[in-house]
């Protein structure tokens, strides 16, 4: 039995405090701070959401989407069926196949986008991939085509720093999931025709249902095309050639869930009453910048994300680099049962495509002294492990 040693004794004693909130998941997320089912009391319930009570409030979760995220006046927004998976299909389905098409991925959600392009509708699309960690080039992407990709790779931890290679004067549209992004993450309306997203991530909403902001120039796709493959009903968003100009109003398309709507309008208030947009993202930078702290004073942990201009703030993704690991996915699992067992991070595990490791959620409404009070934790988990496997030997 190999000897612990000294250095990893003193690491591995536990630390004595543990994070008020140890819900560090990448979806949902953790609810905001201030949270309480309480305040759910005044949500629309049992009551048509088409009622003048029930518009008024999804009309609410639509303006206050507008206000705090800076979403142009021109710009449409929907509440749409299905979290961000609806919002994003519900566009590909009906905008795509007008023009080339060149789907972009860097990770497990953008690979299901071209799945859905390529085996789904079939377009004879363009593939640009890179692997975990790393992103694609957005220089050599053609602009003139229609783009599709994911703004933040929920899986990698890799995120587009900006907007600047995309070209005002494309002649395509950029259809970007940005779900683990807004809120979080400075979005670039101008370059983005169609951005989606869910309300269960940056502001630990409820997934029931998907946002679809659309730009002039999305809409005016979808009012002179129509796709050769059929429809369903869940996805349609013109009748006659026109824009059904309720949906983004708050008619919604099919019925939403109330309680939801009201749950969102609680995170809505929250992130206003903070600040709004600025502090919304001070506040996943703050967490972040923890995590990267602690990953550069130790030379067994690193950050997935190879670039740093690319690391996301939100999906906070790592890495176990110390050579004695010899069975990475069975480390990284063993570190994150600990630590959920310690009751200090829950769901922390990478995803189940993603290389091994852990996936640190950072968004807004995860506190950074709850972050500060989980890593000594990951320190005296790792060394827990270490010490496991060298004793083992
Ligand atoms: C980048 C990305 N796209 C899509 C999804 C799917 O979202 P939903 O389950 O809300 O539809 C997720 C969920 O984690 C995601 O991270």
């Amino acid at each position: 039995m190999a000897p612990t040693t000294a250095a990893s004794l003193d690491a591995v004693r536990k630390p004595d405090v543990k994070p008020a909130n140890p819900r560090f998941s990448s979806g949902p997320c953790a609810k905001p701070p201030t949270y309480s089912l309480d305040k759910l009391a005044d949500a629309a319930l049992g009551r048509s959401h088409r009622a003048g009570v029930g518009k008024v409030k999804l009309k609410a979760a639509i303006e206050t989407t507008r206000e705090i995220l800076g979403v142009p006046a021109d710009y449409r927004i929907g509440i749409v069926p299905a979290s961000d998976t609806g919002a994003v299909e519900m566009a590909m389905w009906s905008l795509l196949g007008a023009r080339p098409c060149t789907m972009i991925a860097w990770e497990s959600f953008g690979e299901g986008w071209v799945s859905d392009a390529v085996k789904q509708l079939k377009l004879d699309a363009k593939v640009l991939k890179a692997d975990y960690g790393h992103i694609v080039d957005f220089a050599e992407v053609d602009f003139d085509t229609d783009v599709v990709f994911t703004w933040n790779g929920t899986t990698s931890g890799v995120r587009l720093p900006n907007g600047d290679a995309i070209p005002a004067d494309r002649a395509g549209l950029t259809i970007c999931d940005a779900t683990s992004a807004a809120f979080a993450q400075d979005l670039p309306w101008d370059k983005l025709d169609v951005t989606t997203f869910s309300w269960q991530k940056v502001m630990g909403g409820e997934a029931a249902h998907g946002m679809l902001i659309l730009s002039p120039r999305a809409v005016e796709r979808l009012e002179s095309y129509t796709p050769p493959w059929p429809m369903p009903k869940i996805f349609r968003m013109t009748k006659g050639g026109k824009l059904i100009e309720g949906i983004f109003v708050g008619e919604t398309i099919n019925t939403p869930s109330m309680l939801a709507v009201e749950d969102y309008l609680v995170a809505l208030d929250w992130g206003k009453s903070i600040g709004g947009l600025p502090a919304l993202m001070a506040r996943a930078d703050a967490n972040a910048q923890a995590i990267f702290d602690f990953c550069a004073a130790r030379d067994w942990i690193d950050n997935l994300a190879v670039d740093p201009a690319t690391r996301s703030n939100t999906s906070v993704c790592l890495k176990f680099t110390d050579p004695r690991i010899t069975d990475g996915a069975a480390f990284a699992k063993a570190v994150a049962k600990r630590l959920e067992a310690e009751g200090v991070a829950l769901d922390v595990g990478a995803y189940r495509d993603a290389p091994p490791g852990l996936r640190i959620w950072c968004g807004a409404t995860v506190e950074t002294a709850d972050v500060e009070a989980m890593l000594p934790w990951l320190d005296w988990a790792f060394h827990t492990e270490i010490d496991a496997l060298a004793q083992a030997a």
